[in-house]
């Protein structure tokens, strides 16, 4: 397997940790940011300093048609039909809270069910709660099979007249599983239910498109696809959109404001109140140039090869527990030392210059599900090279030593 030759674009792997070169395996938690994105939130920083779809004025003009043309861009992004469907959100946790006050609050009756599974984000199961609670629904929870897959025969069971609303993850933080959403939603659609992906995860290595996938809501975030932090998007189909009361209130998503009452805009002007993330939606849409100019062929295939390499290096060290075998997975290594706790084996590899995140994965119930505390992950992306696998093989039998 050849290294790829974009390490240029990210300056974060020259520096040096501990005399040591950063391995950088924490692409799940956040990726790394490549020059073109860094440059796009200067410049917009630097000379386009503007409100949007407000001044009266040239620059207020140019930004406002940049900003627009990076709502085109996600549209593009997830093949969607309508570029008014694409909402500019904090990132996935606010999306799914967005949609849980908005599309939990007025679908949800007392006994009604929200379908979730046990390998899901806390950012897809807490908002969840959060409006079951208030709403007397239930939140129920796909079980996980031993191998980090879901449990499919027990999901079509638990699909029925009562499920209002099924949101699971495309791609797993904690295990990499891969999961047949399509397949789930279609059932979830045929018995009445709304249909939510967390697509955080697959969106740096899948090709999203909402139609195929049949969710009526995607959510992810600008921050795993080499953009900045605080930007996400929020997909929803149009006419369901158009349904929902919004999130915030503020400037920007009213018609008319008197004072003894309001009328709100379409969307997606109507689900975001207040001034935006202007630099962070520049370097959101330089993200997405950025994916699209390697293509997703290629990063979902080197993002796995990489991971087959880590699997192959670490097969044999004596008492290393994978979690999340499944045969469709991507991207993310995950593992226990038997005997160690998930930080002591994360500090040994970060003594050696190895970034990786140990503990719940922010998973806490497919933890429990697995009877452990946490695991150590190591995760890929388009710049992990073919060396930094061979470090991390090297620092886990170093870990190894030293905790047995
Ligand atoms: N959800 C991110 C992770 O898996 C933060 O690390």
């Amino acid at each position: 397997m050849k290294s790829l030759d974009l390490r240029a674009d990210f300056p974060q792997l020259k520096r040096i940790i501990r005399d040591k070169r950063l391995v950088y395996l924490d692409s799940a938690a956040t990726t790394l940011k490549p020059l073109p994105v860094i440059e796009a939130v200067r410049e917009s920083m630097a000379f386009g300093a503007s409100n949007v779809h407000r001044g009266a004025h040239f620059i207020g003009d140019e930004v406002t048609g940049r900003f627009e043309k990076v709502r085109e861009k996600a549209r593009r992004f997830v093949n969607a039909a309508n570029v008014g469907e694409m909402i500019f959100t904090r990132g996935t946790t606010e999306g799914m809270n967005l949609l849980a006050q908005t599309l939990g609050r007025t679908h949800l009756a007392p006994g009604d069910e929200i379908l979730l599974s046990q390998m899901e984000h806390h950012s897809n199961i807490v908002p969840w709660q959060m409006i079951a609670g208030e709403k007397g629904a239930v939140v129920r929870f796909i079980p996980v099979l031993d191998d980090g897959s879901l449990d499919l025969e027990a999901a079509y069971k638990m699909i029925s007249s009562k499920t209002k609303i099924v949101s699971l993850v495309h791609l797993s933080n904690a295990l990499g599983t891969i999961n047949p959403v399509a397949e789930i939603f279609a059932a979830a659609k045929a018995a009445g239910a709304f249909t939510v992906l967390d697509a955080a995860q697959s969106a740096s290595v899948m090709r999203l498109d909402v139609g195929a996938l049949g969710c009526d809501f995607l959510v992810f975030s600008g921050h795993k696809i080499f953009g900045p932090t605080g930007i996400g998007i929020l997909y929803g189909r149009f006419e369901l959109l158009e349904a929902l009361p919004p999130y915030q209130g503020g400037g920007s998503m009213i018609s008319e404001v008197r004072e003894n009452g309001v009328t709100f805009l379409p969307p997606p002007n109507r689900f975001e109140a207040g001034t935006p993330a202007i630099a962070e939606i520049m370097g959101l849409g330089a993200a997405f140039d950025y994916v699209n100019a390697i293509g997703f062929e290629k990063l979902e295939q080197h993002s796995t090869q990489i991971m087959l390499r880590a699997e192959a290096g670490l097969r044999d060290i004596q008492g290393l527990r994978r979690i999340g075998t499944a045969a469709h997975r991507s991207h993310v290594f995950s593992f226990l030392l038997a005997g160690s706790h998930p930080s002591d084996v994360g500090a040994i590899l970060d003594e050696q210059g190895v970034a990786v995140r140990a503990g719940h994965h922010c998973c806490q119930p497919l933890m429990r599900r697995f009877g452990i505390p946490g695991t150590v992950r190591a995760s890929f992306s388009i710049y992990t090279s073919v060396e930094d696998v061979d470090a991390l093989i090297g620092a886990v039998y170093k870990a190894k030593d030293l905790l047995s």
